[in-house]
Parts: structure tokens; C-alpha cells; sequence
């Protein structure tokens, strides 16, 4: 959803965006640019396409300055082009602008200015922004900044240099999508997200909603949305910065399905106390009496994370015994939902800027809820309005298709649900906990089994349709299983609720359709057979993901993906991994850029 980098201090400042902006490709890879200051000039350098386009195009430029600005694009406003393609500078100019979201009143702003004489290159709404801080413009970059945003409509982050400034400066603002500041040693850095940031500092400072910076070498200030100057926390990011980077796979997404043991294992890790069969978080904490409390748990996210929302609801329903919705933050917010002291509104996200769940968030915590976040990354968005935090310990998940941040928010689930359990005067059983101790192995055994689902998906990779189906707790495992292969190989997949296949999509059924059909656990088995057997006598194909011996399925399955047995509400984050592995090696087989699949973003901070 675009991807901003800045820096200003004493190192090349071209390499160092460049850097930051690889890392932060994930977030849009329409076009982009990248500008520099020198001597009061204004110098940048755009181009369509990726990352690369860019850094072949600077190999012919010698593009040196004090400060600059970096930024990758996802179009919203304007075709993905040169033209379009961000910095963008003012008509006069002065100053060069880049920019993530929308501006809602860019259609009056413009005819306003164009009416003042400012000219429009561009199809973008950030020329608006750009050309209006540059009407107020004078000798302070930061006052004319103030003077824009009290206008500005709608949801931005964007950093601009300018050539008037005496000393060096980069001014940012954020209203919705996120911006951090790093913290250097005679040096300050800005990025749409901590990752990018991790090769250089560790010291970052999360801008609020309505905040202002200027950056300076010699550090950051920020004012509010009030003007008023303010100090906001540092924190210390834990991440590894070899966490963000490929190690020796060939994408991120196989490396960070090749993660998810070890990532389990941290987010479970130090919460449960396995001697005395307890759990206990850092950041979330309720007593028995608030727990006795919630009537309700209305869970909000978007993408895969509502998927891993679908799980958390078996897994809570089941072991908190108290009720849950599922609800998109896209669909929550438009609508009259009943909410009020009582719920125990849960926001999942993987970066915790996601524009949608966060509107649902904060409407479920004007109407009362308590809020609370499972959430991948330190001290975003999500994070900060919550009242409590789960964190996942996924580390950088930068593939745009989410795996490891799914497999950490259903680990997540399972010890709230558990937790709920606990703080309502429910007993945790102790296998419960030691069917999770296992999964971290049982998942590593099928990365052992990868050469198989390599092969299955080089027979299966031709085909253009498939259907997945599931029931009860892998349902959702069917949706997440049908979304990974559409959203990298383009291939169509839905996923279905395997009782449901009679009433619609059996029509579907022939030669060319095949069916993933998840055939695990003890409560729905042989339902699930009931349904192969009907894609069977249809003349239907059917690859089976089962924890039973192949020899059971037989009669009712052409292909068999075996998984290791766990306990029902464990299972789907075994069952997963293959559909994981099955849509990667489809996606490379059918030569789809499996990290930066086409129209998509990592995080979609606007609506
Ligand atoms: C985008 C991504 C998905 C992700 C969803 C929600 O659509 O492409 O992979 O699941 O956003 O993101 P979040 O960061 O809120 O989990």
C-alpha cells in the first residue's frame, strides 16, 4: 500500500533508500522513485514497473545529495506510470512530495489551486497535497506542511524535502497509514514500516494519528494534532535484521512457510507454564471477575488473518465456552453492530495498520468493547489503541501471501482461549498443552515431505480451478488453502464448507475441477469421505489432506497429502502447511512472482 523511506545524515543517501525500499516492496511495486537534495536542488529519478526498473535506470545517474526520499508505489489514484510514479513535486518546484493513502477532497483542493495557477502533471491525488503545501510555502517547510493538513481529507502518510529549507530537513505527516522514525547516531530515518530500518537502528518512534515530524541529522521533533510539541516513546525493536532477509531461499514466502516451527514455538514460549498447566501473558492480563464478565468475543480482521479469526472461534467457543462473531473490519464498521460493555472485541492483524480492521477496532471501542489485539508487529497501530496485547513472535513476515503470521495468530488463539479457560475456573487439561509442546515438530516433518507436494503441484499446475473443502474447524483451512493458491499462482480456488458442496458447487464438479478435500481428526472423517465419494462419482479428482493411513481413502481420493496427527483444535495448523507448499510450488511452476504477486499489497492501509 505504497511504501515510504527517508533518510538525512552522513551515509550515501541513494543505497540506503534503495535499501529500505527493497524491504519494502511487499507494500507496492507499481513504480518507483527516489529523490535527493543537493546544493537546493531538487533532484529525483522515477520509473515504472519494480523495484529493479528503478535501480537500473540510477545506474546511469550520479544522484548524490544530503537528504532524500524513497517510495514504492500501489496505485490508487492514477494508472501505474512514470508520470504518476512518486517523489512528486510541486508546480514551482520546491518541493518534492511522496505519499501513502487517499486524499478524499483532492477534486476541490485541485480546482482550487488550478484556479491559483498551479499546474498538474500527474493523475495523482499526491500532486494536490504537494502543490498545496507548496502554496503556503514560504522559508518553513514544516508551517506550510501545518497549514496543508488542516485541509487535507481522508488518510496520508507522506514526507516531503523541500529546496527552500536552510538547514537540511524532511517533514512528515501521518493521519492513518503508519510511519516510523529511526533513531541514529547523527542520523534520522522514516519508513512505512520498522523493517526497513532493522539493518540501521533499532531506536524507533511510532508516529500517532495527526502527528507532525521534522527530522533533522541531529534528531526528530514532533507536534500533534493540536500543534503542540511532544515526546513520543522509543522503542527497542527485537527483530533480527537476517530476519528480513531471503537466507538462501529463493523467496521469502518458502523461507517463512520454513519459519513457522521455530515461530510457533516463540509465540507459545514463556506463556505457558507447562508444570503447572497455566498461561499467562505480558501485555493482557484479566482477573477471574472480568473474565466471568465477557458475554461475547467479536473478532475483527481482514484477509488471512479472518481466516485464522474463523479458527479462533472453534478454539474459544470450545474451550472459554463464551460466544464468538467473526466479523471483516470491512463489513463491521457499515453496519449497526450490537456491542457494549460485555464483548471483548479481539483485532487480528499481521502489521496492526490494517485501515479496515482498525475502523472496526476503534467503532467496537466507541460503543464500549474492550479491546484487544493479536498483532505481529511492535507498537503498530493496533497495538497502540488496544487496551491489551497479544503478540505474535512471527518475526518480519515480508511475502505478500501470509503464512507464518497465520500459523503464530491461530497459536495465539488457542492460548487466549485457553486463557479464558483458565481465568473462568476451567481446568487446562495437560494434553491440551502437550499436543502444543508437539506441533513445532509435527509441522517440521512435513517441510521433510516438500519434494512430494513439489511433485504433486508440477501434475496439478495446468489446472485452472479448484475447489477446497473442509468442515467444522477446517473450513477455514479450506478458504486459507484456496486463498494462497489464487492470490500467487492465479489460479481460481474457492474454498467451501465441505457439507455445503451439495447445495451449489457440485455442479461444477468434472475431469478439469479438481478438489482439495481436508480429511482429518475424529469428528467429521467420514463426512468428508461422504463428500470425496460424491466428487468421485462425478467423475471429480480429489487430492486428500488426511492424518489416516493413504490405504483409508482409497476408494475415494487420486492423490494423498498425509500430515501428522494432533489434537482437533491443533489440527488446522498442521493441515495448513501443505496447502502452504502445494500453492507455492504451483505458483513457481506457473511462473507467477510468488512474493509480489500482481495487483496485491502486504498491508492495506486505506479503505
Ligand atoms: C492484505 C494481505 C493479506 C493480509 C491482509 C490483512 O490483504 O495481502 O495477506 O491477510 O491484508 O493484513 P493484516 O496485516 O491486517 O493481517
Amino acid at each position: 500500500m505504497c511504501g515510504i523511506v527517508g533518510y538525512i545524515g552522513q551515509r550515501e543517501v541513494v543505497p540506503m533508500l534503495l535499501d529500505g525500499l527493497e524491504t519494502l516492496a511487499y507494500r507496492g511495486y507499481d513504480s518507483a522513485g527516489v529523490v535527493v537534495v543537493r546544493d537546493g536542488e531538487l533532484e529525483a529519478v522515477k520509473a515504472e514497473g519494480k523495484l529493479e526498473q528503478l535501480v537500473e535506470k540510477l545506474k546511469g545517474e550520479s544522484l548524490v545529495g544530503s537528504h532524500g526520499l524513497g517510495h514504492t508505489r500501489w496505485a490508487t489514484h492514477g494508472a501505474p506510470s512514470e508520470r504518476n510514479a512518486h517523489p512528486i513535486t510541486d508546480s514551482k518546484r520546491r518541493l518534492a512530495l511522496i505519499h501513502n493513502g487517499i486524499i478524499e477532497n483532492f477534486l476541490p483542493l485541485k480546482k482550487r489551486l488550478i484556479e491559483e495557477g498551479w499546474e498538474f502533471t500527474s493523475d495523482t491525488d499526491t500532486e494536490v497535497v504537494a502543490n498545496l503545501i507548496g502554496s503556503y510555502l514560504k522559508h518553513d517547510l514544516k508551517a506550510a506542511t501545518q497549514q496543508a493538513i488542516a485541509e487535507l481529507e481522508g488518510m496520508y502518510a507522506f514526507a516531503a524535502v523541500s529546496t527552500v529549507s536552510g538547514d537540511a530537513e524532511i517533514v512528515a505527516a501521518r493521519k492513518g497509514p503508519p510511519l516510523v522514525i529511526g533513531l541514529g547516531d547523527g542520523e534520522c530515518f522514516l519508513a512505512s514500516d520498522p523493517a526497513a530500518l532493522l539493518a540501521y537502528t533499532k531506536n524507533v518512534v511510532f508516529l500517532e494519528n495527526g502527528d507532525l515530524c521534522r527530522l533533522t541529522a541531529a534528531g526528530a521533533k514532533i507536534w500533534d494534532r493540536d500543534g503542540r510539541e511532544v515526546e513520543r516513546q522509543t522503542v527497542r525493536l527485537t527483530w533480527d535484521p537476517i530476519q528480513a532477509e531471503k537466507g538462501g531461499f529463493k523467496h521469502f514466502m518458502l523461507k517463512e512457510i520454513h519459519e513457522q516451527p521455530q515461530a510457533i514455538q516463540d509465540t507459545f514460549a514463556g506463556r505457558v507454564d507447562f508444570e503447572t498447566n497455566t498461561i499467562g501473558f505480558d501485555n493482557f492480563a484479566l482477573t477471574s471477575e472480568e473474565a466471568a464478565r465477557i458475554e461475547r468475543v467479536q473478532i475483527l480482521a481482514c484477509g488471512t488473518s479472518w481466516h485464522s479469526g474463523l479458527v479462533g472461534k472453534f478454539m474459544i467457543e470450545e474451550l472459554a465456552r463464551i460466544p464468538v462473531d467473526v466479523d471483516y473490519g470491512s463489513e463491521y464498521r457499515y453496519r449497526d453492530p450490537v456491542v457494549g460493555e460485555g464483548v471483548l472485541a479481539l483485532g487480528i492483524s499481521q502489521s496492526g495498520e490494517t485501515a479496515d480492521t482498525l475502523s472496526a477496532m476503534e467503532a467496537a471501542s466507541d460503543r464500549g468493547a474492550q479491546l484487544l489485539a493479536i498483532c505481529n508487529v511492535p507498537g503498530s497501530q493496533a497495538t497502540r489503541i488496544s487496551e491489551g496485547v497479544i503478540y505474535t513472535h512471527a518475526g518480519p513476515e515480508i511475502g505478500v501471501a501470509s503464512t507464518k503470521a497465520f500459523t503464530t495468530q491461530l497459536t495465539a488463539l488457542f492460548l487466549l482461549a485457553l486463557y479464558l479457560r483458565q481465568q473462568r475456573g476451567l481446568p487446562i487439561e495437560p494434553q491440551q498443552l502437550s499436543e502444543l509442546a508437539k506441533l513445532p515438530h509435527a509441522i517440521a516433518d512435513i517441510m521433510d515431505t516438500e519434494a512430494e507436494l513439489e511433485e504433486l503441484a508440477r501434475r496439478y499446475a495446468r489446472f485452472e480451478d479448484f475447489l477446497y473443502l473442509g468442515r467444522g474447524i477446517n473450513y477455514p483451512i479450506a478458504l486459507e488453502g484456496a486463498l494462497k493458491l489464487k492470490e500467487i499462482s492465479y489460479s481460481h480456488a474457492e474454498g467451501y464448507p465441505a457439507g455445503e458442496m451439495k447445495h451449489g458447487p457440485i455442479a461444477l464438479i468434472d475431469e478439469s475441477f479438481p478438489v482439495v478435500a481436508i480429511a482429518t481428526g475424529s469428528r467429521v472423517f467420514e463426512k468428508v469421505c461422504s463428500n470425496m465419494q460424491e466428487v468421485k462419482a462425478r467423475d471429480g479428482v480429489v487430492i486428500a489432506v488426511t492424518d489416516r493411513p493413504a490405504e483409508e481413502l482409497s476408494e475415494v481420493a487420486d492423490e494423498v497429502i498425509q500430515v501428522p496427527r494432533s489434537s482437533d483444535l491443533l489440527q488446522p495448523l498442521v493441515n495448513v502447511i501443505p496447502l502452504q507448499l502445494f500453492a507455492y510450488f504451483v505458483a513457481v511452476r506457473r511462473g507467477a512472482d510468488v512474493d509480489q504477486p500482481r495487483n496485491l499489497a502486504k498491508s492495506v492501509t486505506v479503505e
